[in-house]
């Protein structure tokens, strides 16, 4: 995917000048293209005068960062005991069948990823699912597509 280069320098340009604003030159990245392209990485390298190594490195520790596309949708579904037990698996089955994601992919149009996590500290209302860190408890197969389906229109009402 090409992204818009100018737009990476001003986003650059609006967060840092030094190697002292390098995270929130990174943050400002991610914020925008939901990761860190390697063109706009190459660009805060150039404009804030630090080592490609030395941004590869932070992107590296910090959870935030992502050097793989991501959708701009985040969906989690709790694989832990609780509700696992309650069928979290089959939520999983069932996002594939109406994304044609699984655990770890993102959708072609860059709009839904799809994660799996331990425990969202939710136990009770099992099996759990969230989008953009909204929790969904009390998850069904059946309610899957709806609860995707809200987001998708969102889109639909942004672009008008
Ligand atoms: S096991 Fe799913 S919220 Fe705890």
């Amino acid at each position: 995917m090409a992204i818009d280069i100018n737009k990476v320098e001003t986003i650059i340009g609006e967060h840092g000048k030094d190697e002292n604003d390098l995270i929130q030159a990174m943050l400002a990245i991610q914020e925008e293209f939901h990761y860190l392209p390697p063109e706009a990485l190459e660009k805060i390298s150039e404009q804030l005068n630090v080592p490609k190594i030395r941004i590869y490195q932070v992107a590296a520790f910090y959870k935030v960062f992502s050097l793989e596309p991501r959708g701009k949708h985040i969906i989690t579904v709790c694989k832990g005991t609780a509700c696992h037990v309650r069928g979290s698996s089959m939520l999983v089955d069932q996002v594939d069948r109406v994304l044609k994601i699984g655990p770890g992919q993102t959708t072609e149009d860059l709009q839904f990823t799809l994660e799996e996590v331990n425990c969202l500290g939710c136990c009770a209302i099992g099996p759990v699912m969230t989008i953009d860190n909204k929790y969904y408890g009390n998850m069904s197969v059946s309610k899957v597509e709806r609860v995707i389906n809200k987001y998708v229109e969102k889109e639909v009402v942004a672009d008008d």
